[in-house]
């Protein structure tokens, strides 16, 4: 079950992913706003890959072009080498809320993704039991989405991105709203899941410790505008134990790279909780 493959698996695979020179603005009342500039990334095969960086620095923009939602911007997104045109059936997200269907029961909410999928109806109901057993929510098949817990919710609408098996599962920081201890085990339990499923991951996240943990590499985002400070690699070590000195000192170097005093030097430590930084600390970068 701990299974884990080293980011080092990697390095041979083609890349599945790759954005190239990627800019992108937004015009609102004839003002543009440049929002991501000269994004080069590639994302090989079975990678996960952590992105974070301060509020508005382009990150859910990114996993947009990426699904196919927005097509006006400069550079290239490429999926096996050829352009993202669409959203299609091979890529899915996952957002903080789980925008589960009310009136649906927890199998008709997985089973409603399956929609546009070309499987037999057999098919169908077996894919949608084996996603709810893989995120251990088969004794609630039958529940409606206001009789679940916040972590029960977030599994279903994990279950529901992984029921189409795409290559892809772009997740927008889908642990945000939860409480620390459910975040905690649903780390682990997305690790596990993302594992078995073998997808390629792409996470943004607020909370370093978070990517870290998950990620074979980070992405270190800057904003005004958005672009990528620097990609880290997760040794194997930091990420699969947080107490350790690589997982501490990899989270310390994120954090600086961030902008947020980790509180080695004679300096405070910031406020929050400890490995998160918030939309302040960026704020007071731009006020100072
Ligand atoms: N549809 C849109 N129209 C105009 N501006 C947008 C739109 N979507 C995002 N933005 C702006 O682009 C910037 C990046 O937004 P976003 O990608 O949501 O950042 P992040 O996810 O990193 O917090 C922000 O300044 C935001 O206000
Ligand atoms: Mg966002």
């Amino acid at each position: 079950m701990n299974q884990i493959t080293p980011a080092s698996a990697f390095q041979t695979a083609p890349p599945a992913l790759q954005i190239r020179g990627l800019d992108k603005s937004f015009t609102v009342a004839g003002r543009t706003l440049k929002v991501l500039e000269d994004i080069d990334l590639s994302v090989r095969s079975g990678e996960f890959v952590t992105i974070v960086g301060a509020s508005g620095c382009g990150k859910s923009t990114l996993l947009r072009l990426i699904l196919g939602l927005d097509l006006d911007y400069q550079g290239a997104v490429l999926v096996d080498g050829a352009p993202v045109q669409r959203p299609g059936l091979d890529r899915s997200i996952v957002f903080q809320d789980h925008r589960l269907l009310p009136w649906l029961t927890v199998e008709a909410n997985v089973a409603a993704a399956l929609r546009r999928s070309s499987l037999s109806r057999a098919q169908k109901q077996a894919a949608v039991r084996e996603h709810l057993d893989l995120v251990g929510l088969t004794p609630f098949a039958r529940a409606y989405p206001a009789q679940l817990s916040g972590g029960m919710a977030q599994r279903v609408a994990i279950a529901r991105a992984l029921v189409n098996r795409p290559r892809f599962l772009l997740l927008d920081e889908p642990l945000g709203a939860l409480d620390a201890l459910t975040r905690l085990r649903l780390q682990d339990e997305l690790k596990r899941i993302v594992e078995h499923e073998k997808t390629t991951a792409l996470l943004v996240t607020h909370d370093v410790d978070e990517a870290v943990h998950l990620g074979h590499r980070i992405v270190v985002m800057q904003p005004h505008p958005g672009r990528i400070a620097t990609v880290l690699a997760i040794p194997e070590a930091a990420r699969r134990d947080r107490s350790s000195r690589a997982f501490i000192a990899l989270r310390d170097e994120v954090l600086r790279l961030l902008g947020v005093n980790t509180g080695t030097g004679a300096e405070p430590r910031p406020t929050g909780a400890p490995g998160t930084f918030e939309k302040r600390d960026h704020q007071e970068r731009q006020d100072a």
